[in-house]
Formats: structure tokens, sequence, C-alpha cells
């Protein structure tokens, strides 16, 4: 089994020689005159790196590339071939520096349609590279490539990549970490070591077959068989304690944890039995730094953490738990994974006798439906809001927008029985209308003015039919469908409030915009309330971020400024609520300047 892609980043001190070293030397190095300028960098880079360090502060190109290929790999006692990038699970990590050009080209080699999505990064007027299939690009097919080419502009921090078809993301997902330009530092203490720790979910059936299941028979899907930390569910499942993630740690220093929750349904709790974290950063935006021992994260977030080890090498070695927060009417995962921090024994003691005789502490977690904690952890989630990280907060709103957000139904169709609510089908909705997936990407048809046939430009901004909606759910249950999208001008200064309805139970859903970070400026429970509820928003220092979690059985109100031109999906980053339809699209228009506007597609993007 390979770990080795969790091995500490002690390797950020070299970015430019990582890369360079390991990405661009694989099998297919031809001698082309981009490779051997690249081959002659890294002679460079290895001879007189600090000097190149002193001179890049203006960015720097980074060339990865992604094989997509089936791998064998056995969990909980069960060998089954996956969907990988380069054969690695979890994937490769991609690491640059804000202001780096990433150029990462996927190639297709197996049987499925591809897409990957750079999950947070802004993709100023590069919405081209952004990933979602069917939105931005139609996917790569089998045997053909597509290359990725976007730069990292003001964020720093923990991102992900992940598959955006399907439920392939199951599989296909890794860290995508943006480390401050080289003459900046963290606005925080010197991290000793920094690791990613990536949370997962595992299934022991094929993933694509668990979603096709569903959606044919309508019902809920089956759930999967365990959470993984670093793609390793842990002791707490059968024929898997050797599949144990194990963070070794020196006392008295800080280690940067860099959490990704890449799980396809499920939020989850996470806590160190006897440690604390101070929270830095989320979704790649510096945080005011605040202390828990317990964290929540929604799929489709980050965050950054740091943890001090005690001082002196305790004699115990302590369970890192994660569990789901689950406040829904179905079925779930109701398992943990665990991981172990063990401080590295000093090497004049018996190491053997001495890890043996620890006794193991495990932490505790919240009730699976804790929603009241989570409530409170959000609050505490505030901007950096320095000078040098301000808090762009729009303060006057140019449009404002209602979204409700939940479950809701179809009709089964003749002929066949359905699993889903009272034999209906399920389906999610935003303001009722449960997105459909056009035939072609949206991206492509508006750019050549070709929408006939494919999207509609009428996604209403409230709902069409308002109702109670955190309170008796109505009888009927059933959504409209259609393809349907919000035509916003060029730095449109946006307001929507996300309510989430108890149509088919109450649940917290976390909702992901692409191409734009937005700032959290209220949350509340039961309906937002227009008249006073606007007067308690903070326009000072909210959180900055690309998912939140609407509360369950509540709202929550973002602001972002529409600077960025392209088609930009919005949707639940639970997966079966994306499959069911829980999206929409927003088109920013280009604005006049030339700076304003979405240049043209690349010649390999992906015909569908
Ligand atoms: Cu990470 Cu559209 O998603």
């Amino acid at each position: 089994m390979n770990h080795s892609n969790f091995k500490d980043l002690t390797n950020i001190l070299f970015p430019t020689c990582f890369n360079l070293s390991n990405k661009n030397m694989g099998t297919s190095a031809l001698l082309s005159p981009a490779v051997l300028m690249t081959f002659l960098a890294a002679v460079v880079c290895l001879v007189a790196y600090p000097e190149v360090v002193t001179a890049k502060e203006a960015g720097i190109t980074r060339h990865y590339k992604f094989n997509i290929k089936l791998k064998n790999i056995t969990r909980l006692c069960r060998t089954k071939s996956i969907v990988t990038v380069n054969g690695e699970f979890p994937g490769p990590r991609v690491i640059a520096r804000e202001g780096d050009r990433l150029v990462i080209k996927v190639v297709n080699h197996v049987s499925n349609n591809i897409s990957i999505h750079w999950h947070g990064i802004r993709q100023l007027r590069s919405g081209w590279a952004d990933g979602p299939s069917y939105i931005t690009q139609c996917p790569i097919q089998t045997g053909q490539s597509y290359v990725y080419n976007f730069t990292i502009t003001g964020q720093r921090g923990t991102l992900f990549w992940h598959a955006h078809i399907s439920w392939l993301r199951a599989t296909l997902y890794g860290p995508l970490i943006i480390l401050p330009k080289s003459n900046e530092s963290y606005p925080f203490v010197k991290p000793y070591k920094e690791v990613p720790i990536l949370f997962g979910e595992w299934f022991n059936a094929d993933p694509e077959a668990v979603i096709n299941q569903s959606l044919q028979t309508g019902g809920g899907p089956n759930v999967s068989d365990a959470y993984t930390l670093n793609g390793l569910p842990g002791p707490l499942y059968n024929c898997s304690a050797k599949d144990t993630y194990k963070l070794k740690v020196k006392p008295g220093k800080t280690y940067l944890l860099r959490l990704i929750n890449a799980a396809l349904n499920d939020e989850l709790f996470f806590s160190i039995a006897n440690h604390t974290f101070t929270v830095v950063e989320a979704d790649a935006a510096y945080v005011k730094p605040f202390v828990t021992n317990i964290l929540v994260i929604a799929p489709g977030q980050t965050t950054n953490v740091l943890l001090k080890t005690k001082s002196q090498a305790p004699n115990a070695t302590f369970f890192m738990l994660a569990r789901p927060y689950f406040t829904g009417m179905g079925t779930f995962d109701n398992t943990t994974v665990a991981g172990i921090l063990e401080y590295q024994t000093p090497s004049n003691s018996s190491p053997s006798t001495s890890l043996k005789n620890r006794p193991l502490l495990k932490p505790g977690l919240p009730a699976i439906n804790a929603t009241n904690f989570v409530a409170n952890f959000s609050s505490k989630l505030r901007s950096l809001a320095t000078a040098k990280f301000p808090a762009n907060v729009p303060q006057k709103v140019d449009k404002k927008f209602f979204f409700t957000i939940g479950l809701g139904s179809n009709p089964c169709p003749k002929n066949q029985t359905c699993q889903g609510p009272n034999g209906t089908k399920f389906a999610a909705s935003m303001n009722n209308f449960s997105f459909a997936l056009p035939r072609t990407a949206l991206l492509q048809s508006y750019f050549f003015s070709q929408s006939s046939g494919v999207y509609t430009a009428d996604f209403p901004a409230f709902p069409l039919h308002p109702f109670n909606y955190t309170g008796t759910p109505p009888n009927n249950t059933r959504v409209s469908n259609g393809t349907k999208v919000v035509v916003i001008p060029f730095n449109t200064s946006v307001e929507v409030v996300l309510q989430d309805t108890s149509i088919l139970g109450a649940e917290s859903h976390p909702l992901h915009l692409h191409g734009y970070n937005f700032y959290v400026v209220g949350q509340g429970f039961g309906n937002f309330d227009p008249n006073n509820d606007p007067s308690k928003f903070n326009l000072v220092d909210p959180v900055e971020r690309n998912t939140v979690g609407v509360p369950s059985g509540g709202w929550v109100a973002i602001r972002f400024q529409a600077d960025n031109p392209g088609v930009w999906l919005m949707h639940c980053h639970f997966d079966i609520h994306l499959s069911w339809g829980l999206r929409m699209a927003w088109i920013v228009l280009d604005g006049k300047l030339p700076n304003q506007k979405l240049p043209p597609p690349p010649s390999d993007l992906p015909q569908c």
C-alpha cells in the first residue's frame, strides 16, 4: 500500500523542486522543447534553489499529469478495482503558491467519462478550467485528454480537487495546497510540519452502481461501508486494523493539519483525544484563530488547524475520530473512522515495550444530531479582516435572491414501482426546481450563443409558491424539472438567502458555489424574516468561504460580488442531493473592459 502521498509536507520547503522533480519526469517525457525547458529548470532549481526563491514573487507555472486509470485496492478485506489518478488513492497532492499557474493534463484511460474540478479555486476568467461536467465542459471521454490551465489569485490555504461527474469523486480526489507567496508567511506561528488529512467515504460496492440503482428505483442510495482518514478506515471496522492512519508527532511542536472533507454524503465531527485545535483558515481564507477540541466539517469544506503537541511525550496514544452529524430522515452510515496520534518515543527508551503499554485514549464526540453544536461552531468562524487580509463584504446589494433548499419527489413512471417516499422517486430542488443536466455544456452554449434547447434564463429569484418552509410539510412534495439559470450583469453585488425546507425532513445542506467565495453574513433557525433578520447581519468580519452548511430547519444569508464572468454551478455538496437535482447555475455576463471578459475556450476543450 502506498501511503507516501501523505507523508508530512516536508518538501514544501522546496516546492519548486518538488514539482519539477516528481511530476514532469514521468514515463512520457518526450524531449519536446517544453520538457527540455522544464528539465533545465529542474537542474537550475536543484543547484541554485535559494536564488530561485527570492526571484520568484510573480508566480511560476507548475505542470502535473493526471492519468485516470483503474487500480486494485483492498479495504475491509475486499479487493476491488477503483478509478484513480495515477494509481494513487487518495489521489496525488497538487501544491502551488499563491500567484502560480497550474497546468494539469488529465488523460482518461478508463471507460467512464471524467472531468476534474478544482474545488474552491476562483478561476478568475478561466471558467473553462473549472471542471463540472455539462456545466463548464463536456466530460473527457475514454482515450481523450484535457489540459486544465489556471492561475491561483488571492487565495492561500487548503482546497482539494475531485471528479465532477456522477459519483466518481468517491475515489477520485486529492489535496490542493496553496502556500503563501515565497516572500510571505502565515499570519500565525510557523508550523513544524504540515499534514493533509482527507476524510473520505468507502463503499464495498461500486459507487457508480449505488447511484445508478438509486436513480433507477427512486429510493435512497445504499449507504457507505466506512469512512476513511487518508484513505484508511482504521481499527474500528472489521478486518481493517492494518489500514489505520497514524500521525507520528514530536512533543512541543506545532503541526498544521490541512483537513479536507471529501466524503460523499456526510458531514463529520472530528476530534483527537486530549488535544485541542486552533482553527486558522477555512476554504483557503484565513479566519480569526479560535480554540476548539471538536470540529465539524461538511463535504466540500476544508480547514486548517494548528495542533500543538504536549511539551513532554505523554505515556499514552490518542485516537483521532470522525463520525457523522446527521439530522435527516433517511438512513446514513453511522460508523466511526479512527486514526492514531502517536508521540515518538525518545530514543533512549525501548520503543516496543513503551508503545505497547501505553493506554489508547478516545475523544468524546457530540451526539449524531447535535445541531446546536454545529450552529455554535459555525458562529465562531470569522474572517481575519486585517489590513492585509480584509473582508471585502459587499455593503450594498444590487440583487437579492431567496432560494429554498430541500428534498421533494418526482412521480413514479408508469409500469414501474418506485422506492422513494409514498412510492414516488426522490428528488431535490432549489426553489422547487430540480436541475436537469443538459446534454452539452452550459458554458459552451452560452459562450457561442446557442442556448436554445439547452437552458432557459428563468430560474426564479424567489419561490413561485411561498409556504411555511420549516413548518408542517405540505402534502404535495412534487418538484418541477428544468435546466434554469440566473443571468446577472458583471459586478452585480448579490445576496442569497438559502432556506432549508422540512419537506421530507429538515436537513443540513452544504451549499457550494463555483467561481466565487462568498461571505456568510447571517444564519438562523426557522424561516428567514426579511424584516428583522437583515439588521443582525455581520457586515464587518463574516467568514469567507465556498461551501456553507444551510442549518437544518434554518437559513443562511450569503453575499458575493459577481466579478468573475462565466457559468457557475451552485449545489448541495452531498452527492446524493446533487444527483437528485439540488443545483442551479449562475451566468455572470462579461463586463465592458477587456479584462472583464471570459476568453474563448482552449482548443482541446472536450466535445460531448
Ligand atoms: Cu466540490 Cu461542484 O463541487
